[in-house]
């Protein structure tokens, strides 16, 4: 194929490329498919959630506990299990769906749509995310605002994971669940949609109220965009490790250490 010729013409997976250019896009469908698989267990298991003062952070804030059991709409079906997890998974999932860097990733290891840089996806219309469902990507900085919210309660929660029986203490769930929202915390912040808030359609700063806040403010946030993928990255696989820890701990199979 020369320059001139598009990739297209030559089918699906054509491509110059010399490299393995299907390993990261397989690696990332398997962990992906793999976090989706666990997170949902998880939510379904409805149980071993808590232990001592840790809460899993796939159930975090637990709005039955909070707002009681009527927090459940009626007419739910009876088969359906009342997990805490699903009053408020729908905000961090739909956050992450929507992400743009999950995008990418899910883009090209689920539906090869495309497969690869340089690498055709065939003959397939394109119509960028204009169309139903795609267009429903444009939700994530409403999705943002959720998250954000839930943040707030979700570091409430990690202070509570300081509060033992007998008063203040530090055991390794406390570090592990604080950790894990560090984490949680540092992939929101670096999200490409806050840092459009913050001064994505600024053009003078100093023209602007409060413009050397903002500008600081977006400077901030760049930095931590330049690193998105490795935040979401992390951060999903502390996410599993939290859950296993406050589970395993549950089920007295781990023991938490009281450091303090
Ligand atoms: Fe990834 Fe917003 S772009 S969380």
């Amino acid at each position: 194929m020369n320059g001139s010729t598009p990739l297209a013409a030559g089918g699906f997976g054509a491509t110059q490329r010399r490299d393995a250019w299907w390993i990261e896009p397989a690696i990332t469908a398997f962990v992906l498919g793999g976090f989706v698989v666990y997170a949902n267990w998880a939510a379904f298991r409805n149980r071993d959630f808590s232990f001592g003062p840790y809460l899993s952070p796939l159930y975090s804030p637990n709005l039955e506990h909070l707002l009681g059991p009527g927090v459940w709409p009626s007419g739910l079906p009876s088969w359906f299990p009342r997990s805490p997890a699903f009053l408020i998974m729908w905000a961090p999932a739909g956050f992450r769906l929507t992400c743009y860097y999950y995008r990418k990733a899910y883009y090209r290891s689920f539906t090869a749509h495309p497969p690869a840089c340089g690498v055709s996806e065939g003959n397939r219309g394109y119509r960028g995310e204009t169309a139903f469902p795609l267009v429903l990507q444009n939700l994530h900085r409403y999705l943002l605002y959720a998250v954000l919210l839930l943040l707030g309660f979700q570091w409430y929660d990690v202070a509570l994971g300081f509060r033992f029986e007998d008063g203040f203490g530090v055991g390794v769930g406390s570090l592990v669940i604080a950790g894990t929202m560090a984490l949680l915390t540092g992939y929101t912040l670096s999200c490409h949609s806050l840092r459009h808030l913050a001064g994505g359609k600024v053009d003078c700063f100093s023209c602007v109220r409060f413009g050397e806040a903002r500008r600081r403010l977006f400077l901030g946030l760049s930095r931590m965009n330049e690193h998105h993928m490795l935040w979401a990255w992390v951060s999903l696989f502390s996410v599993i490790f939290a859950d296993l820890y406050v589970l395993l701990c549950a089920k007295g199979i781990w023991t938490d250490l009281r450091l303090l």
